[in-house]
């Protein structure tokens, strides 16, 4: 059984996860409407990856007997200054995800709730490639220096991305 503090961080960063579908989303937008397709292509699978992580929150909640509640979702941006300073927001935002998955574990240590400190491991391992696949892009958008060639060459390249995405609905997990 889940601890009401663990059960009620566990809703909240259920509440990230759609936060962080929900501003990629709108990354995408801001991409789509400068025609740059392939980073808003990049930007939906991503979406698609953190509905994906909202998921595995949800399934494991229930797989404790506990409750998912949902609360508000912040409105995010619509514009951005430039493709790299979304990519910055996107690097951001990531760092600070990581950080709540991390705080999260340190409750589950406190609370000696071990299946959720195990529970946890896959995120603190997905932190580490989310991070890493954003710095990519954006160290790549920082060696452009705003050359149009070499931004719609990166733009050709995250065309080719399709999210990686678990049959969650169907494993039950
Ligand atoms: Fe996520
Ligand atoms: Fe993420």
């Amino acid at each position: 059984m889940l601890s009401e503090k663990m059960l009620k961080a566990l809703n909240e960063q259920l509440n990230k996860e759609i936060y962080s579908a929900y501003l990629y989303f709108a990354m995408a937008g801001y991409f789509d409407d400068l025609n740059l397709e392939g980073f808003a292509n990049w930007m939906k699978a991503q979406a698609e990856e953190e509905v994906g992580h909202a998921l595995r929150f949800y399934n494991y909640i229930y797989d404790r007997n506990g409750r998912v509640e949902l609360s508000e979702i912040p409105k995010p941006p619509k514009e951005w200054g430039s493709p790299i300073e979304a990519f910055e927001a996107a690097y951001e935002h990531e760092k600070f995800i990581s950080k709540s998955i991390h705080e999260l574990a340190v409750l589950a240590e406190e609370e000696k709730d071990y299946p959720t400190r195990a529970f946890l491991e896959w995120f603190i391992n997905e932190q580490v490639e989310e991070e890493a696949s954003v710095k990519k892009v954006l160290d790549k958008l920082k060696f452009a220096k705003g050359s149009p060639q070499i931004v719609f060459m990166l733009d050709s390249e995250l065309g080719t991305r399709t999210p990686k995405l678990p049959s969650l609905l169907m494993q039950g997990e």
